[in-house]
């Protein structure tokens, strides 16, 4: 029997990072869709495959899951597993997992910078002094932090993280959970409006999903108000994008830094064409240090569950406990 005959297959959806590859190949035969689709490779192999890998980008639906009668564990690279259908997981006893706390500070650091970088416009400010803006006279005048209440519309781990980072600047900060988060002192909004009339910096960190799917509307951005700017970090259907262009174009808001869109790799032409945005390709958690960290609780919680111990890091949605392991 060839050594690829005796391993497990594993079906991976999308490009696997760092020492990933090495370590699943070791133990796993990696199986990937072609390029015109999973339609072949699901059709032949689809019976015996147990293990998925993902990045998220292809949904993780019913459809696919009627196709994968013997899946076991959905293995997700990322913190948001909004891709998954965790609850039709679940009632198939498929387990869930995702790579919680590796990745908080540094998306939280990154948000802090896109906050700072949108406000000082200073990827614009690069951009003028490259082009020989300077010669012709000083950089604009920019708005500031200085006189701004600052709200976070999701207060979980990284929410957590982005509000410790900002307490030292001095400024009020309030935010949006369903429910208050027990000893938090920032002042709680039940619901988004709420904040978003309270704040003028709204950094958006709530989960993706059907349940906040454009949540930031064009109501919230009104009331964001003309001084407002909107950080999204967390995932582009939160945001109603065609909403948040024309706030953008018709002075509804101040500015925006955006490092998520509707439909990755796209994005609105229009925002690419504003001078009051920053836009970062998805990069909230892209280090070398934090993706590596990522990649191994990923392979984790894949050897661990075919070793038959149970997940690492399931999804609070997950069939699995550890009694029932
Ligand atoms: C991931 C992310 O790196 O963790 C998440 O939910 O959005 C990013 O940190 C990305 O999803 C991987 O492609």
């Amino acid at each position: 029997m060839s050594d690829a005959a005796r391993r497990e297959p594993l079906l991976v959806l999308g490009e696997l990072m760092g020492n990933s590859e090495r370590d699943l190949g070791r133990r796993f035969e990696l199986l990937r869709p072609g390029a015109d689709g999973p339609d072949a490779l699901l059709a032949e192999r689809g019976a015996e495959i147990r293990g998925i890998v993902t990045r998220g980008r292809l949904p993780i639906n019913a459809a696919l899951m009627d196709r994968l009668p013997k899946l076991e564990i959905v293995s997700g690279f990322g913190v948001g597993y909004d891709s998954v259908d965790v609850a039709e997981a679940a009632r198939r006893g498929i387990v869930v997992t995702n790579t919680p706390d590796v990745l908080t500070d540094e998306v939280a650091d990154f948000t802090v910078g896109l906050t700072l970088a949108t406000i000082r416009e200073i990827p614009q400010s690069d951009v003028y002094l490259r082009s020989g803006g300077w010669n012709g006279g000083p950089f604009r005048l920019t708005a500031t932090l200085r006189d701004r209440t600052i709200g976070i519309a999701g207060m979980g781990r990284i929410g957590q993280a982005v509000a410790k980072r900002l307490e030292p600047f001095g400024r009020p900060i309030a935010y949006h959970s369903r429910r208050p988060v027990e000893g938090l002192g920032y002042r709680h909004f039940p619901d988004l409006l709420g904040l978003a009339q309270a704040c003028d910096v709204l950094i958006v960190i709530l989960p993706g999903g059907a349940a906040t799917n454009k949540a930031v509307n064009a109501e919230v951005l009104k009331a964001l108000g003309p001084n407002g700017v909107l950080i999204n970090v967390a995932r582009g259907s939160v945001v109603d994008e065609a909403a948040l262009v024309d706030a953008l174009t018709s002075g509804g808001i101040l500015a925006a830094g955006l490092d998520v869109f509707e439909r990755e790799p796209a994005y609105m032409p229009e925002l690419g064409r504003l001078a009051n945005v920053v836009l970062t390709p998805h990069v909230g958690s892209g280090t070398h240090w934090t993706r590596e960290r990522m990649a191994d609780l990923t392979v984790a919680n894949l050897e661990t569950w075919f070793d038959g111990k149970g997940p690492v890091t399931p999804v609070p949605e997950t069939p699995w406990t550890a009694q029932s392991a």
